[in-house]
């Protein structure tokens, strides 16, 4: 282990190289989030990651705990926390007094300095099918709920829990969706927690899988936001061009069934693999290119679905970085923009054009200010772009969004430095 010494020499090694280098941290205006699953034993330590999610303008990052290593890393920085509370602890934190101690010391302790947002309890329990598991679910929220209303935290911090996608029976088309009858039972008291407390709902939603199922039938790029001809929804006349838009749309139409129009929707988690096994059709780093490539442009645009034109999307991403130790298929351990050494899994499509950084100039813009450092970027052609940079950006298709790019070679370098100084 580091000490927490060298850990902060490093960071502000690391950052003021970043810096040095003529590199200018994105606007914090982009509203994407990313997913920090951390089931690995290779990444690199949260001070490390803080520049890395900066550079990429990344503003709200969801854990799947409350790792307090990561929310003192992101202290100050802006960006906006989801911490997760695990089933396993949905029996004990019914206890007021685990609750309360759970909240003070994963919540309350990193406020204000870390922005934590909201609190997920319990990641995609209604679809495990049991039903002990699932009749815990609202007690234990209600319980974490009436914690931060004792702390006096329930108006800064909301909470909720995260579903996966097929706790829908019907998603298509669209206006056809519908919750799994037999969970209605369950979810309807859920949604009505929502509504009291003012917390958004959360889904799970990866086209992948569909995909994945069922290759043949489900065209490539309708699921990877390509041009295509679409489908239509009978029910509205809305035209769908990509899948991920109707499967948020289907949600809103379950809700709206239940009486409960006016939710705010929140996708918890979305990806695509950039490796898989030889029976997971359309994990390649070309696809997971597209996929990540094509939505970050689409929440960019804030144009929201076809039924909610308009609405903020509140996508984050799965996942920030590969996870070596998740067991399953070859896909789960792959699904990360990154490699645990902060170099990117693949280039995400878009390239820096008239870059002065990451071609041999960098060093030369020392201290010469930022002018001239973001440049306008171009979508380039899928392929074309031999940086290897992962550059992200909206100045071509919003004025909102702005350059977001970094070195994955300093990164690499710098990574490789710091983990020689810290261990
Ligand atoms: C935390 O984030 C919320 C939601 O964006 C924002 O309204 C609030 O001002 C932020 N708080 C701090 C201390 O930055
Ligand atoms: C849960 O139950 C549903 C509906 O009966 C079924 O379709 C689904 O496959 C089950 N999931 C698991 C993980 O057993
Ligand atoms: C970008 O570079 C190209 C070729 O070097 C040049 O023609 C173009 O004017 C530059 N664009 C900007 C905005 O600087
Ligand atoms: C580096 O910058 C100089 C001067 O600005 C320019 O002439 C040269 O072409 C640049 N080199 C690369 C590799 O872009």
């Amino acid at each position: 282990m580091a000490t927490s010494t060298s850990f902060s020499y490093c960071s502000s090694l690391f950052l003021s190289i970043l810096i040095i280098s003529g590199f200018v941290f994105a606007e914090m205006v982009n509203s994407m989030g990313i997913n920090y699953g951390q089931i690995a034993n290779n990444l690199p330590s949260p001070d490390d990651v803080v520049p890395l999610v900066k550079s990429i303008g990344i503003s709200k990052i969801k854990l799947y705990d409350a790792d307090p290593k990561v929310l003192k890393a992101f202290a100050n920085t802006g960006v906006q926390f989801i911490v997760g509370l695990g089933n396993e602890y949905l029996t004990k934190v019914q206890d007021p007094a685990q609750a309360q101690n759970w909240v003070k010391s994963n919540v309350q302790a990193h406020l204000p300095a870390t922005n934590i947002t909201c609190i997920f309890v319990g990641n995609e329990v209604l679809t495990f099918n049991d039903t002990s598991l699932s009749n815990n679910l609202l007690p234990a929220m209600q319980s974490v709920h009436a914690a931060l209303v004792s702390l006096n935290l329930d108006k800064q911090v909301t909470v909720t829990t995260a579903h996966s996608l097929s706790i829908l029976e019907t998603s298509f088309p669209p206006s056809a969706g519908a919750f799994r009858q037999d969970l209605t039972g369950c979810i309807t008291p859920i949604l009505n927690f929502h509504s009291k407390t003012g917390s958004p709902f959360l889904i799970n939603a990866y086209p992948y899988f569909a995909y994945k199922s069922n290759p043949k039938q489900v065209p490539l790029d309708y699921v990877l936001f390509q041009p295509n001809s679409g489908s239509l929804d009978s029910g509205t006349s809305l035209h769908y061009d990509n899948m991920l838009f109707a499967q948020i749309d289907a949600v809103y139409s379950a809700l709206a069934a239940l009486g409960f129009k006016k939710l705010p929707v929140h996708i918890s988690e979305t990806g695509w693999p950039s490796k898989g096994d030889e029976d997971e059709a359309g994990a390649t780093p070309e696809n997971a290119k597209k996929y990540n490539g094509n939505l970050i442009k689409l929440i960019c645009q804030k144009k929201g679905t076809p039924l909610r034109p308009g609405s903020d999307l509140n996508i984050y991403v799965f996942a920030l970085f590969n996870e070596n130790m998740k067991p399953g298929p070859t896909s789960e351990r792959n699904f990360g923009l990154f490699k645990p050494d902060g170099s990117p899994a693949y280039s995400i499509g878009l390239s820096v054009s008239n870059s002065s950084f990451g071609n041999g100039n960098s060093s030369s813009n020392s201290g010469s200010g930022s002018g001239g450092l973001v440049n306008p970027i171009t979508p380039s052609a899928p392929g074309t772009s031999s940086s290897g940079y992962l550059a992200i950006s909206s100045a071509a298709v919003t004025e909102r969004c702005h350059v977001i790019g970094l070195i994955p070679m300093l990164v690499v370098l710098l990574l490789r430095a710091v983990s020689a100084q810290a261990f």
